[in-house]
Order: structure tokens, then sequence, then C-alpha cells
């Protein structure tokens, strides 16, 4: 035997066979603080499964899934808003999978499911709004808004955050309720008188109200279980509700088509969708309603039965066409003027 092959069978016999670790390549997109609870609790239960998380708002990690079509890396994409991962859906990036939990979930997050052909499933849901600080709007003598229009108050010149569309799937969420609301070409009117009283435009969709909780800004436009989670950390933040009406979010997971860990893919997939799990987010300051009719509710998440919500239309603002022209759209005639 030479040298080389004393090494090799030597390598072989400190690594039996079946004893490698497992490895599940997770993009999360949630808030960071439950994307590492979560993926421990997992571990916990699943300790020869190695998770690498890495975690992006819903647009990025649609761009990066995308991406990697032709050398899938991800196996998992949790989280993040639903018109993402039902664009994904659309240009098949990801896999079709029917769980054996999809029984125990509510009736919006199955059919989060059949409008993609089971290549995504709802995992919570959640409503959009904003949260103000209180103590910066009495400090200016500011009227704290009750609709959409008021944003547009020149008293908030400066002291509104929101994040891109392109990276956040909560601003897209905002871009397509607008739509919803006004129609597409009165929807970017009121975008682009709002551009004037915004100060800057956030990667993340949560970021805008961090900075609002920390006196940065005065406002920022997320959902509301992210104002709620500020305001139960203490900050002096105020959660709002547009009177006009609001969109909302379901959040989705989906398994990457191709990925190189799709058994994996398939346990975290299972565990995630059970109440254990999904209770846990509230203990990592998440406040959205959990697609599991068994987990509990968390009692700071906004009740979505006293919200005014229209009547968001999933599938034709998940599509590609439609999600694709609208950023086009922004891009073109808001993101290209954000500093003017
Ligand atoms: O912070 C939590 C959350 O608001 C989720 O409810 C939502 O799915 C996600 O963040 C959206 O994040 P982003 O706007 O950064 O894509």
């Amino acid at each position: 035997m030479n040298k080389l092959t004393i090494a090799l069978a030597g390598a072989t016999a400190l690594v039996p066979a079946g004893a490698m670790a497992a490895e599940l390549n997770l993009i999360c997109s949630a808030d960071v603080v439950v994307c590492e609870k979560i993926v421990s609790a997992f571990q916990a239960g699943h300790q020869d499964a190695a998770v690498n998380m890495v975690r992006l708002s819903s647009g990025e990690a649609y761009a990066k899934v995308r991406a990697e079509s032709r050398n899938p890396q991800t196996d998992l994409w949790w989280a993040g808003t639903g018109d993402p991962h039902l664009q994904a859906a659309s240009d098949r990036l990801t896999e079709e999978y029917k769980s054996p939990m999809l029984n125990q979930l509510y009736p919006w997050a199955v059919r989060q499911a059949e409008v993609s052909g089971y290549r995504t499933v709802g995992v919570y849901s959640g409503a959009l709004g904003w949260g103000y600080n209180k103590d910066i709007f009495a400090q200016k003598g500011i009227t704290p808004p009750a609709c959409w229009k008021d944003l547009l108050d020149p008293a908030l010149k400066g002291e509104i955050e929101i994040a891109d569309p392109n990276s956040s799937g909560t601003a897209y969420t905002t871009l397509a309720t607008l739509v919803q609301l006004m129609g597409e070409d009165e929807a970017f009117a009121y975008l682009k008188a709002l551009n004037g009283n915004i100060a800057q435009y956030t990667k993340s969709g949560s970021a805008p109200v961090k900075a609002a909780a920390r006196g940065e800004t005065g406002l920022g436009i997320v959902f509301q279980h992210d104002a709620v989670a500020q305001a139960v950390a203490g900050f002096p933040i105020v959660v709002g509700s547009p009177c006009e009406g609001t969109g909302y979010e379901i959040g989705s997971m989906s398994i990457v088509a191709g990925g190189p860990n799709p058994d994996e893919a398939k346990i975290f997939y299972d565990w995630v969708l059970t109440p254990e799990a999904q209770e846990l987010m509230p203990e990592a300051g998440s406040f959205q309603i959990p697609s599991n009719k068994n987990a509990k509710v968390p009692k700071e998440a906004p009740d979505l039965g006293s919200i005014k919500l229209i009547d968001y239309d999933f599938a034709t603002y998940g599509s590609s066409e439609k999600r694709k022209a609208l950023l086009a759209r922004w891009d073109a005639e808001i993101g290209g003027h954000a500093t003017e």
C-alpha cells in the first residue's frame, strides 16, 4: 500500500458509513432572533443534523433561490411574506410537497398551498400597519395618523421609514395593498407624494419600527406584530391600523427544487408546522398568528378580526408577472428618486 491508500483506509475506518452528520441549508426570512431560536430548538431534537442558516429578507431570499436555480445550494426557505414564495412556486423554483401536518392548519394556510400547487404553505399571518414613537410625536406636536392619507401630512417630512419592496416582503405587501386599495396609478401617485416624507428605504421590513423605537425616526410602516414587539420590549411605540383598510401576509415556507438535502428539508418542514415549534415564536418576541390550529395564539398578537382587512389577492400579487411589473415600476418612479 502506498502512503495515500493508507491515509484513505484510515479515514474510512474513522468515519463509518452512515455516521456522517446530515445537513440542512436553510434560508430564514423571519426576524433573526426567531430564526436562531427555531434553529437551536430543531437542533436540540435532531442532533444528527447540522443546520446552516442564513437570514435574508423575503425578496432577497427569492433572488438567492432564483440565482442558484441551476445549482441549488439551499434546501428550505422558512418564513417571510407569501408573495415571493408564490412567485418562486410559479417559477417552479420550489418543490411540491404535501406535509402530513396540512390537516392541522387553518384554511388560510392550506389555501396558500393549494394556490401554489403545494409548492408553499402558510406558517403564520399578520396585518400591515405602522408603529409610531409617541414621545417624538408629542415633542414635535405631530398628530398621530389614523389613515394612509394622513401619512402625507407635511409635519411628517423626514419622519417615516419603510423598506425597499425589492428586498423586503413587508414593503412589497405595502405596495400591493395600496394598489389593491387605490388602483395602480393612484397608488403610485400616493407613493410619490409619500416619498417626500420618507427618511430612508431600509433593506429589512421590520427595521423602520426598530428605528422609530430608538428615536431615530418618528414612524415605521411595518407589520403590526413588529410594532407590537417594540412596544412589548418597552419602547414608546403605538401601533396603527389604517382606516381605509390594510393588507396582510401569509408568511410561508417552501422546499427548494433540486436542493442537496431533500429528506432533511422535509423533516424540518413537518416539525416547524407543529404547535410546539410555532409556540416558540412569541418567546423570541414574534407575535404573528400561527398557522397550526392547535398552537396557542399569543395574547400580544394583533387581532385580525378587529382590523379592517382588504381581500388581499395572493394569487395575482404573488404571480411572477405582477410582482416583476410592480417592482420595475417602483424602481422607475419611486426608488430612483428616493433621495430627491
Ligand atoms: O419580523 C417578522 C416579519 O415581519 C415577518 O412577519 C415577515 O414575514 C418578515 O418579517 C418579512 O421581512 P422582510 O420585510 O424583511 O422580508
